[in-house]
């Protein structure tokens, strides 16, 4: 499968956004910056497709709004509810932030 590498800036702009949706062929994801990394996650909620952009993080997790589903930020693993997910490979290259859009671990649902 091709890679698909999405430039959504540099790393200090990404860092002011602090949160922010970008759109690949459908799928919404959710990039944001906390304490010196930059993480992608897919944006709506595996749960009930609530929107992540409006969580927050909280002790290394992304806490979704819907109904407080915590999400590890390294690797979207829920650990009460034993489900992923989809988060996005995310490279710095050259002071430009790079997310892997073509590689969701786990797949995001269709
Ligand atoms: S919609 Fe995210 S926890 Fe329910």
């Amino acid at each position: 499968m091709e890679t698909t590498l999405l430039d959504v800036g540099t790393v200090a702009e990404v860092t002011k956004k602090r949160k922010f949706v970008v759109e690949h062929e459908g799928t919404a994801v959710l990039v944001f910056a906390h304490e010196g990394a930059v993480y992608a996650f897919a944006n709506m909620c595996i749960h009930r497709d609530r929107e992540l952009l409006k969580g927050t993080v909280f002790n290394g997790k992304l806490v979704c709004p819907g109904h407080q589903w915590a999400f590890d930020l390294d690797s979207g693993h829920e650990a009460v509810k034993d489900e992923w997910q989809p988060t996005f490979p995310v490279t710095i290259t050259d002071d430009r932030v790079l997310v892997d859009v073509t590689n969701p671990k786990p797949p995001c649902r269709p």
